[in-house]
């Protein structure tokens, strides 16, 4: 296997390849960006063409191409070698890996039953189904395009047809197509539904979702079964080692571009709404399909989209759905937006986009340009009220306080003031207590995007060595005087560690560095290579703050080793120890204030 990935990654080039993903901006030998794993306003994000490697110092992550399609993607090590593969015309197969085989005999089986359910459609039983289709509104070229198909009302149709196309049983239960019945034989997971294909952002099916048929249940939803067990309107394919639910949108692989070139993505409910809207003309367009909206599938969009537009069913469970979609998109600082029914639509009772998108054609468009500030959505669905709630109000500055930028925070909190004529001041002052009201996992992974990054020293140390080591001229004893510090200065700040990393990449003779930090060392000189480009001015600006700030941290850890040092010789009563350590406490206290006095000036 590894001499496959060998030979993957010897016919792609990481920089060509990153090319469509990431505004690469040339840096000396290598390039950078903005890193696509983490918000940020500068580029941190640095690719070495000669070492094949990105890193971003950023979140401190990094890899190799294979690391950087599993992470981007949100898939798993053999999905993205197969891609890879692909994109370098490698034949995985030809290498005849048995992991690899079994995980492609899951794309081909969900492939063929695509065949099978298309072929179902055109025949007898068939008719009805489409007949349905059509009177739902769709084209006969957009249940092509969606290669939507129909699942016979029979016990094993596709495992009979699968196996007669030399799919084995276990693969066909791998593939979640079929399942073990009560009495032991298998038989088929959809039966007499109505098959959307579900696809993977790179069109490759992984799974189905089928709808039940209008006749086998009764108006609006879920029936009873002869069993007496519930029939749900929707079935979906277990998750599979090709299928995560909460890694896919359903339609992604078609509509990923105009969502790259609108930087914006409108999210709805069911396949049918994004099946309808599209035919509607509406492309840059996704659906959580029936499966909660994870963080994971935001993040997939927000790489690629700042906007979001949340058009969800008008019906009550729509809307909270719609609250919580907003709150996690506010909290990756997307600019989210509420679609909101035209008040001369209202009374119609059109619940979801594919009524609305059916009834109207057109109409979708205008109501997407309408659409409001997810805060707008709020105000009126807390505070339309004549006489405002404490809660109300308090349930709006919760989601005031999730969002993820500063500017949009305070821009709100106005808005709020003005709307509700309390004083900006206690409005802040009553946010700041409250709890955050952040869809679990996402606050915490979202707000503090450092939040997996080093130490503070750590970054500060490796900052610092790196514009040394980028311009060393200006450290150097003749330039050194106007500058952050000489060389020497800089050194003496860093732990005994770092001095040897340093030195390292000074290229002084002789130096040895443990394996650990030798992988530092040779990430930092990525940076040095970047900061070489950087202008005279700022590196002298950037290292004299670093330097500060380093010297600062020092300090601090210094002053604490003092405090418990004062407390033991307390207790001890040791009146000499107790002397030198207190008078030490001072001075390093005058040393802090100095420094901080300095970042004042
Ligand atoms: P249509 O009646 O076909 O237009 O469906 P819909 O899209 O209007 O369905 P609804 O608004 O009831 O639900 C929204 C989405 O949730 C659906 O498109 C499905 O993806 C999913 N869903 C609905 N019912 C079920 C169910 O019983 N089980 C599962 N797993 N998903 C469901
Ligand atoms: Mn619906």
């Amino acid at each position: 296997m590894s001499d496959t990935v060998q030979q993957i990654k010897e016919k792609l080039d990481l920089a060509v390849f990153l090319k469509p993903y990431l505004q690469l901006v040339p840096a000396g030998k290598n390039f950078k960006a903005r890193c696509p794993f983490h918000q940020e306003k500068s580029a941190s994000f640095i690719v070495s063409p000669e070492k094949q490697v990105w890193h971003c110092f950023g979140c401190n992550t990094g890899g190799d191409i294979l690391s950087f399609v599993m992470k981007y993607e949100n898939i798993e090590f053999l999905e993205a070698l197969k891609i890879l593969a692909e994109k370098a015309g490698v034949d995985l197969q030809r290498f005849g890996n048995s992991d690899q085989k079994k995980f492609n005999i899951l794309y081909d089986i969900n492939q063929a039953a695509v065949k099978f359910f298309q072929e179902a459609l055109r025949h007898a039983q068939g008719k009805q189904v489409m007949d349905y289709l059509i009177q739902r509104g769709l084209k006969p070229e957009t249940i092509s395009d969606f290669e939507i198909g129909f699942a016979p009302d029979s016990f094993d149709a596709l495992l009979q047809y699968l196996i007669k196309s030399r799919f084995s049983t276990a693969d066909i239960e791998r593939a979640g197509l079929i399942f073990k019945s009560q009495r032991g034989n298998y038989i088929d997971r959809f039966r007499n539904r109505v098959m959307f294909p579900l696809r993977n952002a790179f069109g490759k099916v992984v799974g189905f979702t089928g709808r039940i048929l209008p006749g086998a249940a009764p108006q609006g939803g879920a029936s009873l079964a002869q069993d007496g067990r519930e029939t749900p309107k929707y079935v979906n394919s277990p998750e599979t080692q090709i299928f995560n639910k909460s890694k896919i949108l359903f339609g992604f692989d078609k509509t990923k571009s105009a969502i790259r070139d609108s930087k914006s993505a409108v999210l709805v409910e069911g396949q049918m709404d994004l099946i309808m809207a599209w035919q509607d003309g509406i492309q840059n367009i996704i659906a959580t399909s029936g499966t909660a909206l994870t963080v994971d599938h935001l993040k997939a969009i927000r790489r690629i989209a700042d906007n979001l537009i949340v058009a969800f069913d008008q019906d009550e469970a729509g809307q909270a759905a719609t609250e919580k979609a907003i709150d996690m998109a506010d909290a990756m600082d997307f600019s989210t937006k509420v679609m909101m029914l035209k008040p001369e639509l209202a009374n119609q009772n059109l619940k979801d986009p594919a009524d609305i998108a059916k009834a109207h054609p057109g109409a979708l468009a205008v109501m997407l340009q309408e659409s409001q500030p997810s805060m707008i959505y709020y105000f009126s669905r807390y505070l339309s009220k004549p006489k405002i709630a404490k809660q109300d109000l308090r349930a709006v500055l919760v989601k005031i306080k999730n969002i993820y930028s500063p500017v949009e925070k305070s821009k709100w909190l106005k808005e709020l003031a003005n709307k509700t004529k309390v004083d900006e001041k206690s409005l802040i002052e009553e946010m700041e207590v409250l709890q955050d009201s952040g869809p679990s996992g996402v606050a915490e992974e979202n707000n503090s995007p450092q939040a997996q990054s080093l130490p503070r020293k750590d970054l500060l140390s490796q900052r610092i060595i790196s514009l040394v080591v980028a311009r060393k001229d200006l450290f150097s004893a003749k330039g050194g005087s106007a500058s952050g510090g000489k060389i020497e200065e800089v050194s003496s700040t860093l732990t005994p560690a770092y001095q040897k990393v340093l030195s390292y990449l000074n290229g002084e003779v002789g130096v040895e560095l443990p394996a650990q930090h030798k992988t530092v060392a040779d990430l930092l000189s990525l940076r040095v290579s970047v900061d070489a480009s950087t202008d005279e001015e700022k590196i002298r600006d950037e290292a004299k703050e670093l330097l500060r700030q380093l010297q600062l941290e020092n300090y601090k850890d210094q002053r604490l080793i003092l405090k418990s040092a004062i407390e033991q010789a307390e207790n001890a009563g040791d009146e000499i120890k107790l002397a030198v350590a207190l008078s030490e406490f001072d001075k390093i206290s005058k040393q802090i204030q100095t420094l901080n006095n300095q970042a004042k000036t």
